[in-house]
């Protein structure tokens, strides 16, 4: 059977397209700098970020970890949302691998973090504190909705990190579906940061890779890394080839995911025992609770959704997040409305 797949962005199997330029790839020892795709891919990935240089890596994750690694110390102290990815989602490799404490500030339902919040979080100087050195921010926010952050709110926090001559980092694994939805280009989205994470492989259909960008010194650093975490690769441009047709091409059709998203949310809204978020989607994610009327589980439900030809992934006993993604059409999203529809009335 071939099912409609709504549990994340990152189920997305590359395009024919993507696997005939990967067949085609130039490559070369990557180590050693001589992967032409992937210096190509790494070249474009600075440009549209805005930033002076970037570096390639196998997954979000260790692009984060590779920012915190460079930004901070053994014994530092970062800046981040309770509810990121970071903090909850990358199984502690900050504290376990780099020595570095997370100072977890309550993420707002917007997706933002509260000025006031950040301010207050900032060590003074003292011998019994750790030093802080880094704000993050994750744009889109996941657990928040896959709510974008504004260009000024950005601005106002990269301020608050200047003043206070700490860092700015953005976990920006959805930044392009974020630039989308604000409507800005990602350069004038992400200006304030220090560096930025995003991803290939999630609503961008890469099958694999993340980039890191910031200035040449930090990515100089972020690559020295990278070969010590084992994340050095050979000849990888076969990868970079597919990430190279995500930034030319799948940026510019994420709007398409954000309308199924809505087109998805406002025919669960109409299905009794469902509770679509009142605001959602922001972007390409749908979040919704069962109603209390309803006597199964989210995961007794997923199970009859699959049965019927549709993933769905349980946030919880109660509550669903569904991702659309290249891959899901208006058929699509017209069957998984029909399967609910049918799993519960
Ligand atoms: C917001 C966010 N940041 C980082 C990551 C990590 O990416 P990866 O799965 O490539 O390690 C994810 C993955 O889902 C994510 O949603």
């Amino acid at each position: 059977m071939e099912y409609i797949d709504l549990r994340s962005d990152t189920v997305t199997q590359p395009t024919p397209e993507m696997r005939e330029a990967m067949a085609e790839a130039d490559v070369g020892d990557d180590v050693y700098r001589d992967d032409p795709t992937v210096n190509r891919l790494e070249e474009l990935a600075a440009e549209m970020l805005g930033k002076e240089s970037a570096l390639f890596v196998p997954s979000g994750t260790m692009g984060n970890l590779l920012a915190l690694l460079v930004h901070c110390q053994r014994g530092d102290e970062v800046i981040v949302g309770n509810q990121s990815h970071i903090y909850l989602n990358e199984a502690g490799g900050m504290a376990a691998l780099g020595g570095i404490q997370p100072c977890p500030v309550q993420n707002q339902h917007d997706g933002t973090l509260a000025l006031d919040d950040i301010l207050a979080s900032i060590r003074t100087e003292d011998v019994h504190h750790p030093i802080t050195h880094l704000i993050c921010l994750e744009n889109t926010q996941n657990i928040c909705g896959g709510v974008p952050l504004t260009p000024a709110y950005t601005r106002q926090v990269g301020e608050v990190a200047r003043r206070n001559q700490l860092a700015l980092h953005i976990d920006g694994a959805r930044i392009f579906n974020a630039a989308a939805a604000v409507d800005v280009p990602v350069k004038e989205l992400v200006e304030p940061a220090d560096s930025v994470m995003f991803c290939l492989s999630k609503g961008l259909v890469a099958p694999i890779g993340s980039m890191l960008v910031g200035s040449a010194p930090f990515i100089r650093r972020a690559r020295h890394l990278r070969k010590m975490l084992g994340g050095g690769m050979r000849q990888v441009g076969v990868v970079a080839a597919a990430g190279i047709i995500s930034l030319e091409k799948m940026t510019k059709r994420l709007g398409d995911d954000h309308l199924r998203a809505r087109k998805l949310a406002d025919g669960l809204r109409q299905i009794k025992g469902l509770v679509v978020d009142s605001d959602s989607p922001y972007t390409n994610m749908v979040y919704l609770n069962l109603s209390e009327r309803v006597p199964l589980t989210a995961q007794q439900i997923s199970q009859k959704m699959k049965e019927r030809g549709v993933l769905v992934d349980a946030e919880n006993g109660r509550r669903f997040r569904l991702v659309t993604h290249y891959w899901i059409e208006d058929a699509g999203v017209e069957k998984t409305v029909a399967a609910f529809n049918e799993v519960l009335n």
